[in-house]
């Protein structure tokens, strides 16, 4: 009987470095690719291009590969258990890094039945964090981009959203990244949001800076990115107008469009109740919520139907009725904010929530609950956390220090050192380098 050849892989973008290790396998026995699925990926670094159906389709179709099983972890062990391989095939880059608890606990489990790992040398030169950053200099399609919000929940527990306001910021949400303990994190996505938008227009947030000129921050920062977008939609307006606003939204590229159930002249939410803010009627705004996704023309984009009761003080009983409304008249997500400092608000929402028999992902920003973390909010069930503001409150007082030195000092070199050097600002941008 042919001896079975285990060999585990992403395949997202497909490289000779792949097809040698497939060739190798082959000549040890039948081969069978543990095809990590999007959540194996996402547990421990971005989410691929190819969704887990076009990279089997690749896989399978090529030469030597026997069999494609989902390996739903990047832990081999449990699919290993179940098929008991003779060999793991893997290249020799997994000794050090990310991978090298993984490995261990390959050869460990290989030992209980005599299976072997053999390890082929790295195909040196290509690999996929390079052709990862050459497409991420080609960017993305409308139809990728917008596909994306719905991927990430499917194959992440919280899903991690940062504001972003003009083509730079886009820049930051889209580069920023950190890796610790072998685990690279990085923003999910951006949070288009009204007021930051408004805040760096020198406007207040009172939808004052109408849609014509959100879509042209819109446009900056789809030019230079290619993570998805959720766009503050304010009320959304009037329900005439928001039919046309989400197909707009949707052609374009955006993910979700997030609504607030306020009627009226609106007011930035973290006012709460110091200013006057009227909330929408249940009805009108399910009515509005319905509409919209009778405009919609694919099953991509995503209308969130933004809850204030809670900033209202409207009482808790009211917010969750209107989640179960709003969640009726066919909202694809829900936001719930309050400004209360403790999160204990925002924390019995998420519990009563989580006991709904028909439920959407949940979004909340926490602005004035900060110091509840992204763990404790998986705990509660939220999906996703947006950071709606922070980048705009970091850089400016860090502009206003700046100008209040070269006033002081009636010269430069005191700030000198708190600025960018310009070589680095210059090939900050795509396509400003040298
Ligand atoms: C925004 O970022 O514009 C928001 C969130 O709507 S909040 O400012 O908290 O209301
Ligand atoms: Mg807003």
């Amino acid at each position: 009987m042919a001896k079975k050849v285990y060999v585990g892989m992403s395949a997202d973008l497909l490289h000779p470095g792949h097809l040698n290790i497939i060739n190798e396998a082959r000549k040890l026995g039948d081969v069978i690719v543990g095809l990590l699925t999007d959540k194996a990926i996402a547990s421990y670094k971005r989410l691929p291009y190819l969704t887990y159906e076009q990279r089997r389709a690749i896989i399978e179709s090529i030469k030597g590969v026997e069999k494609v099983v989902p390996q739903e972890t990047l832990d081999y062990v449990p699919n290993l258990k179940k098929i008991k391989p003779d060999f793991v095939v893997h290249g020799d880059d997994w000794k050090t890094g990310v991978q090298k608890e993984v490995r261990q606990s390959v050869i460990d489990a290989l030992k209980e039945w005599g299976g072997e790992l053999v390890e082929i040398p790295y195909t040196k030169g290509i690999s996929s964090t390079l052709l990862h950053e050459e497409m991420h200099k080609i960017g993305t399609t409308s139809e990728i981009r917008r596909k994306r919000l719905r991927r990430l929940l499917s194959s992440k527990e919280l899903v991690r959203i940062m504001e972003a306001h003009n083509g730079l910021t886009g820049l930051i949400v889209e580069e920023a990244k950190i890796t610790e303990g072998g685990v690279t994190k990085e923003f999910d996505g951006m949070w288009l949001s009204s007021l930051t938008d408004s805040t760096a227009k020198g406007k207040p947030d009172i939808e004052y800076v109408d849609f014509t000129s959100r879509m042209n921050t819109l446009h900056d920062i789809f030019e230079i990115t290619t993570k998805p977008i959720i766009f503050d939609g304010d009320t959304g307006g009037i329900t005439e107008h928001f039919v046309f606003m989400v197909k707009t939204l949707e052609r374009l590229g955006v993910s979700a469009v997030i609504i607030e159930d306020k009627i009226g002249l609106k007011k930035n939410s973290l006012y709460g109740t110091d200013v006057e803010q009227t909330q929408d009627s249940i009805e009108n705004f399910s009515d509005k919520i319905s509409s919209g996704k009778k405009s919609l023309i694919t099953e991509d984009f995503m209308i969130f139907a933004r809850i204030e009761s809670l900033i209202l003080k409207k009482g808790m009983e009211d917010a969750l009725a209107r989640a179960k409304a709003y969640i009726d008249a066919g909202a694809d997500g829900i936001m719930i904010h309050s400004r209360e400092k403790d999160g204990s608000e925002i924390k019995r929402f998420c519990e009563a929530y989580k006991a709904f028999d028909k439920k959407v992902p949940l979004a909340v920003v926490p602005t004035t609950f900060c110091q509840i973390d992204e763990k404790q909010l998986k705990q509660w069930g939220v999906n996703i956390v947006i950071y709606a503001n922070h980048l705009l409150r970091s850089a400016y007082p860090a502009m206003v220090k700046t100008a209040q030195s070269i006033l002081k000092n009636e010269r430069a070199f005191e700030c000198e050192e708190q600025c960018m050097p310009i070589k680095d600002i210059l090939s900050l941008i795509p396509g400003g380098s040298l």
